[in-house]
């Protein structure tokens, strides 16, 4: 089969389309035909690596896990004799965060792992653009104490994580202010934010001063600059660990002064989060925002357009 491959860390150039043998389910496995996949920041976190705890992770000098891709959509083509969730030519979506293999013509994963039946109104190339965004956003988002009015600004709104972090804010009931830029201010309204600032236009920082809860999806911002922006206890959280690792520092130590806090959840798939996707895109109040799309074979062109972090939503992977 088709895979993309890569044996050492470094820039797109690493990743190379070659044959390799096709994988076999163990008992408790299917065996994936992929349709569709991604090129996403955890993708080209794992391949750089910017950040020494990938590493640690996925080896020190050389990655183990040489095929990227964690979203995915396809058919089951085959299933271990223990599996009873999947029959051969169901259809399936689902992200796989640790050991990845989407980019490849098949891809193993466990029945317990976050695989569902595909949405039945998503085609195969939308399912396989929401799992990664949708999960990190649910992570940071679903937490909050929705019986009480919450009032929430996403930056980074045009994202992968923004789009669905705005999208699943809606859902929650909170009330959204959206930061994007000019040409996705459109996009982020129609996706549900109740108000949208262009940030090449205005310090979203002078937004008022009664948020009860800032979620910087593009890690652009900081707890320091968007404090004032905080009701008392209002919480700050970032997808990245911000200047010197401070929101880590600032989740251990912003809870002693009860005012306003930060957090840095660690997020990962699970099952019961793929089922929830499921449903929520089957009662109508969820869409996949597609940026662009590249044949597999295309991969290096895909993930040099995803390292521009200008992509507006997902970048999908047609395998099939
Ligand atoms: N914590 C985790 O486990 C985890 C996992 C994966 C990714 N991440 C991080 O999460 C972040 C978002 O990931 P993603 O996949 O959603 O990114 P993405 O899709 O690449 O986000 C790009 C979007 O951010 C917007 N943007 C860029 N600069 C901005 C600014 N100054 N203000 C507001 N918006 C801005 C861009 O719009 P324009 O450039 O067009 O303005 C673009 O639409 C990244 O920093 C990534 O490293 C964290």
């Amino acid at each position: 089969m088709r895979a993309i491959v890569y044996t050492q860390y470094g820039p797109p150039e690493v990743l190379r389309l070659e044959e390799v043998p096709k994988p076999v389910p163990k008992e408790n496995e299917v065996l994936v035909k992929v349709h569709f996949t991604t090129v996403n920041r955890t993708d080209c976190g794992f391949r750089r690596p910017d950040y020494f705890i990938v590493r640690l992770i996925n080896g020190m000098f050389s990655p183990k896990v040489k095929i990227l891709g964690s979203e995915f959509s396809g058919t089951i083509e085959s299933t271990g004799n223990k599996v009873s969730r999947f029959k051969e030519g169901d259809e399936v979506f689902g992200l796989i965060t640790r050991k990845f293999g989407a980019h490849a013509d098949y891809m193993i994963v466990s029945e317990s792992g976050s695989i569902a039946h595909k949405p039945n109104n998503f085609s195969f190339e939308e399912a396989a653009a929401v799992c990664d965004g949708l999960m990190l956003a649910n992570g940071f988002l679903k937490d909050l104490d929705y019986s009480k009015p919450q009032k929430i600004l996403i930056n980074g709104a045009s994202g992968s994580i923004g789009t669905a972090a705005v999208q699943l804010a809606k859902y929650f009931g909170a009330t959204v202010t959206a930061v994007c830029n000019t040409r996705s201010q459109e996009l982020v309204r129609s996706l549900g934010a109740d108000q949208v600032i262009d940030y090449t236009k205005t310090d979203f920082t002078l937004a008022g001063n009664d948020f009860d809860f800032i979620f910087d999806a593009v890690g652009k911002s900081s707890f320091f600059k968007c404090r004032k922006l905080l009701k008392p206890k209002g919480v700050y959280v970032s997808t990245e660990f911000g200047f010197l690792s401070q929101n880590i520092f600032l989740t251990l130590f912003t809870p002693i002064f009860r005012r306003k806090g930060v957090k840095f959840p660690i997020v990962t798939d699970s099952p019961e989060d793929i089922m929830f996707f499921k449903k929520l895109i089957e009662s109508g109040k969820y869409r996949a925002v597609i940026d662009r799309r590249y044949p597999l074979a295309d991969i290096r062109e895909a993930t040099k357009y995803v390292e521009t972090k200008e992509k507006t939503g997902n970048v999908v992977i047609e395998v099939r």
